[in-house]
């Protein structure tokens, strides 16, 4: 069939007057401010050390018998943290010594070891919450269905299939009590040398909107009512893929203009589409540490995108702040800043500190 040159320039002003990413509302929930009258009265009931408890985040090698083979839950570990500290989290892939990863059994049977002993150790019994990297399907659950990486999810150019895709991770991540996962990856990289561009759904904000918001709404849609839901996370907020040299966690030199025109959008969009968490990026944007900016983590994520949802450091992003961008003098100072600047949960992860 011919196509006159009339009917292709329709097509294209048609494309490209097709506007904001359309949301299917009655598909997801989103968080709000007012919190459920149980869960306000449970924290108003907290400490302030309990509530420091419940905002840190331990990796799993904390609380297993030998922090190599994880043959076991180390019990004495998990009432010490559950007693002392009333962690809130722990996180990343659990294994054992003879299978490896474990499978879905073996992780709801970790998560709820781990929840009997908090049952048991803890004045106000709250369950810990589980998180997993999981960015082409739950890969750290044995038994769990993998999908093909995002640059390849971006290739498809169908929110349908990363949606769905996604719908299967939820599912078959809840099933084995893991109730959070670490993704969609919203990165928007300008450097080709970035050894992580395969992990993002490509270079175009307007296609990382669209997956995005349909990977939240496939992990997330309607989690008030349905069980097999987990919450997203977002990442890595913010200009985390503008490493100036390409290697990865170099600090991102980005002109502002190009943030916001690239790297921002796919957040506004998958923020409407419910995202329940957001992780921060350890890099430093044109010279100061995210977690360490009022303006990326308040002025621009709480306000001008409007999130509601809570904040999770990424891995050892306190030290990063101290210890590598020199941005503080000490670790106490690293986090205040968070604090200050709005991170709710730090990924520690493998002390007190
Ligand atoms: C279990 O944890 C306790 C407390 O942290 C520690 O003293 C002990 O050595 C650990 N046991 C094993 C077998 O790893
Ligand atoms: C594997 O772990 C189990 C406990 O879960 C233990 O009984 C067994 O001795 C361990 N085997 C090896 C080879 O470490
Ligand atoms: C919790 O306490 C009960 C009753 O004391 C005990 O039977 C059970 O083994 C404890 N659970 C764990 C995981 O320690």
């Amino acid at each position: 069939m011919r196509i006159s040159t009339a009917v292709l320039i329709c097509a294209l002003s048609t494309l490209a007057v097709a506007g904001p990413v359309e949301y299917h509302q009655s598909k997801f929930d989103t968080p709000t401010d007012k919190l459920d009258h149980d869960v306000q009265k449970l924290l108003d009931s907290l400490s302030l050390q309990e509530k420091i408890g419940q905002l840190s985040q331990l990796n799993i090698n904390t609380i297993s018998i030998d922090s190599w083979s994880m043959n076991g839950l180390n019990k004495t570990a998990v009432e010490y943290y559950a007693e002392t500290w009333g962690i809130g989290s722990f996180l990343n892939q659990a294994q054992d010594n003879t299978t490896w990863l474990l499978d879905s059994r073996g992780y709801a049977k970790l998560v709820n070891e781990i929840n009997e002993i908090y049952l048991n150790k803890t004045k106000h019994k709250i369950p810990i919450i589980y998180g997993l990297d999981s960015v082409r399907g739950a890969h750290y659950i044995k038994d769990a269905t993998i999908f093909p990486a995002g640059i390849a999810q971006g290739a498809t150019f169908n929110p349908s299939i990363v949606e769905e895709a996604n719908k299967i991770t939820a599912f078959e991540s809840s099933t084995a009590n893991v109730k959070w996962s670490f993704s969609p990856i919203l990165d928007i990289s300008f450097n080709k040398l970035w050894p992580r561009l395969y992990e993002n759904f490509g270079e175009d904000p307007y296609l990382t909107s669209v997956l995005g918001a349909a990977a939240v709404i496939g992990l997330q849609g309607k989690f008030k009512t349905d069980d097999t839901k987990i919450a997203a996370s977002l990442k890595h907020y913010i200009g985390y893929g503008g490493t100036r040299t390409g290697q990865d966690k170099d600090n991102a030199w980005v002109p502002i203009n190009y943030l916001l025109d690239y790297q921002v959008p796919a957040y506004r969009a998958a923020i409407a589409a419910g995202a329940a968490t957001v992780m921060t990026s350890y890099s430093a944007v044109n010279g100061q540490p995210v977690s360490s900016s009022k303006y990326l983590m308040d002025t621009l994520l709480r306000k001008e995108l409007g999130f509601k949802g809570m904040v999770v450091s990424d891995w050892q992003e306190g030290y990063y702040i101290q210890q590598h961008h020199y941005a503080v003098k000490d670790l106490y100072n690293a986090v205040i800043a968070e604090i200050n600047t709005g991170t709710d949960m730090s990924m520690t992860p493998t002390d007190t500190e």
